[in-house]
């Protein structure tokens, strides 16, 4: 069972670029594709789905690009309310949101609060995130406490943006590369990982389906000799 499905949404520029479309056009694109996915994971019974939405990193993109991916942030967050509310689902998000323009924030922390008694699925979406910031930021509120105690792996986890939610079973990035490009990288330590070359505006409730298959077909050990049940 999956209880945790993690997604990288790669390929928007590509799938524009092969239709003569801007990158802005694909990054509507994969906006729109979200809830979609999200509704398919619901009745897949899956109760947690996180989605990177905008890196760390990705503030090194042309102004425009960065411009585009925040008005659509706010409008994501602003047109899919009536869904959520329909469907159960309760937005929440995970990285350094304070550096995302007034806007998004604004529209983001309504929907978020708006949604807050939903519990079919947990949608949290990783807005400036960073995996190395993600275990950076959790160092340094260590640190801000003047703890002396010895800090176990659980104790740390508790210190990370989003404690409560359980760590990811499935990894599925669309788009084709093979890589964590600073995702999750402490809760995805026994994440099985699915790559697609499908771009993500293209991924639907079929493309799910494969990958939940593939997902279905794997025996894990979490670094043990017994395979658990899934
Ligand atoms: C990668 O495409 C995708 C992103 C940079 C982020 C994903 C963003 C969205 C799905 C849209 C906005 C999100 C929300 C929550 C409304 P790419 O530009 O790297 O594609 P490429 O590798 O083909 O160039």
């Amino acid at each position: 069972m999956i209880q945790h499905l993690a997604i990288i949404m790669d390929g928007n520029g590509r799938w524009a670029e092969q239709r003569g479309l801007s990158r802005s056009e694909g990054h509507r694109a994969g906006a729109r594709a979200i809830s979609g996915v999200a509704r398919a994971a619901l009745k897949a019974g899956i109760r947690y789905m996180t989605v990177y939405a905008f890196s760390t990193e990705n503030w090194k993109r042309p102004k425009a690009e960065v411009t585009t991916l925040m008005g659509l942030i706010s409008e994501f967050a602003v047109s899919e309310l009536p869904n959520m509310m329909k469907d159960g689902v309760r937005l929440r998000t995970i990285g350094r949101t304070n550096d995302l323009p007034f806007a998004a924030r604004t529209a983001l922390l309504r929907t978020i609060d708006l949604t807050a008694k939903n519990d079919k699925l947990i949608l949290t979406v990783a807005l400036s995130y960073g995996g190395r910031a993600e275990i950076v930021d959790a160092v340094n509120r260590i640190i801000a406490e003047k703890r002396t105690a010895p800090v176990t792996e659980q104790d740390f986890t508790s210190y990370l943006y989003a404690p409560d939610i359980p760590d990811p079973d499935l990894l599925i990035r669309t788009g084709g590369e093979k890589r964590l490009s600073n995702f999750l990288l402490w809760e995805l330590s026994y994440a099985e990982l699915y790559v697609t070359d499908t771009y993500w505006p293209d991924f639907d409730e079929k493309e799910l389906q494969k990958a939940l298959a593939s997902f279905g077909g794997r025996k894990r050990r979490f670094g043990g000799l017994n395979e658990q049940n899934q």
